[in-house]
């Protein structure tokens, strides 16, 4: 019988590696900066979420030091038992803050705040219009809902308003959810005109800003503080597992809302909170982004004229306007071949493949960081042009 299981197991393997889907994970060393060890050789680093490179600043290690000698590295309950102490309060000020909202919620992880929003408001008489390309973890929060799932065309308010007048008059509770910074494509959401669409057809809207946040606007609040769209959202969140070189999530919202949160988000309730260390190097660290302006310009400076030369030279980047690149190619299997050839170069850079991209898109993701320097970026080109040409990818 024990034979039978891992049979099972085994056939599922077998067929995702002949589709050359299969993943592994990979241990790396030194995740510093601009640069990644990996099996003892050092590599350009245009794989990681830690675009402002803080995730080894000495100033945040100090804090979460700070912070475990004062307030102990447990939490010692779930929030609403006996895990919510001075810094969990103390940072949910500081989102507020941050996000320009009346309030602060933390989360676990961006994961499970969308788990938890998602399936606080919506029920299974309820409408979730999703973009096509939204994170999984939105995806997930909406079958755990069992709201009805409708997907519009990426970036499109056309079809996102046909699929309003299709389907919205039959639901009680409706709610759009879209990524303000696309994680795979680097693109931006029309957010100005998804707020019209909310309020013309009274749904609740949910914004993923994990990308944006301490890249995108002013102080690093994300696409919404840069367009002046904080009081037009209902939830507001991001993480601070990227940017902001830690872990954990927020929401921004109004009092109300952060009542209704605490009282429904199962992802909020039934799971031990942060370690105070933890939160307290989270408060230090929203402190740092903020202040992190000219690393912000510099860092989206630097990747758009990396896009300019990956453009000219023929790559498909989809409509990156971020930090975030993706070098298009189509067939999973050329796109493992671009991933190894970059790294016999010294560029390491991930093949995304399907189920995280749609089939027929699979592509290499470059995530830049401030760490990089103009003369990094230019030898990174030139590697990938070179790389590009090799493999008849241009
Ligand atoms: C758009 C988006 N939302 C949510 C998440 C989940 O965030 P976290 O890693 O904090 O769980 C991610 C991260 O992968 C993401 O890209």
């Amino acid at each position: 019988m024990r034979k039978n299981r891992e049979k099972i197991i085994n056939d599922e393997l077998s067929a995702l590696n002949a589709k050359f889907l299969l993943r592994f994970t990979r241990e790396v060393e030194n995740l510093r900066g601009k640069s990644i060890t990996v099996d003892g050789r050092q590599y350009f680093n245009l794989a990681s979420n830690d675009y402002l490179n803080l995730s080894n600043d000495t100033e945040l290690i100090n804090a979460v030091r700070e912070g475990a000698s004062e307030y102990g590295v447990g939490s010692g309950g779930s929030r609403l038992i006996c895990g919510t102490h001075g810094v969990h309060a103390a940072v949910e000020e500081k989102i507020a803050g941050m996000k320009k909202t009346e309030r602060g919620v933390l989360f676990n992880s961006g994961y499970n705040a969308n788990l938890g929003i998602i399936s606080a408001v919506l029920d299974s008489n309820s409408l979730a219009l999703c973009d096509r390309l939204n994170h999984a973890s939105i995806i997930d929060g909406v079958k755990l809902s069992g709201a009805k799932l409708v997907r519009y065309r990426h970036c499109d308010c056309e079809d996102l308003e046909v699929k309003l007048e299709q389907y919205r008059g039959k639901f009680k509770k409706a709610m759009i959810i879209t990524d303000s910074i696309f994680s795979m494509d680097g693109d931006r959401a029309p957010l100005d005109e998804i707020c019209g669409l909310s309020e013309k057809y009274d749904t609740f809207l949910l914004v993923d800003e994990a990308h944006a946040t301490g890249v995108f606007g002013a102080n690093g609040g994300g696409l919404s503080e840069e367009m002046n769209l904080a009081e037009r959202i209902d939830f507001n969140m991001g993480t601070f597992s990227k940017a902001a070189g830690i872990f954990g999530a927020y929401v921004g919202l109004t009092r109300e809302k952060k009542k209704f949160l605490i009282n429904k988000a199962r992802p909020f309730i039934y799971t031990t909170a942060l370690p105070p260390a933890l939160v307290y190097g989270i408060i230090r660290c929203i402190e740092i982004m903020q202040n992190r302006k000219e690393e912000r310009i510099n860092l989206l400076k630097n990747a758009g004229t990396l896009r300019g030369k990956l453009l000219s030279a023929g790559f498909n980047l989809s409509n990156s306007s971020s930090q975030i690149i993706p070098l298009v190619v189509g067939h999973e299997q050329k796109t493992t071949h671009f991933a190894e050839y970059l790294r016999r170069e010294g560029v390491f850079a991930v093949a995304i493949r399907p189920p995280t991209v749609p089939p027929g898109t699979s592509r290499i993701r470059l995530s830049l960081t401030s760490a990089l320097s103009r003369k990094d970026t230019r030898i990174i080109s030139e590697i990938i042009i070179s790389a590009g040409k090799s493999l008849n990818i241009i």
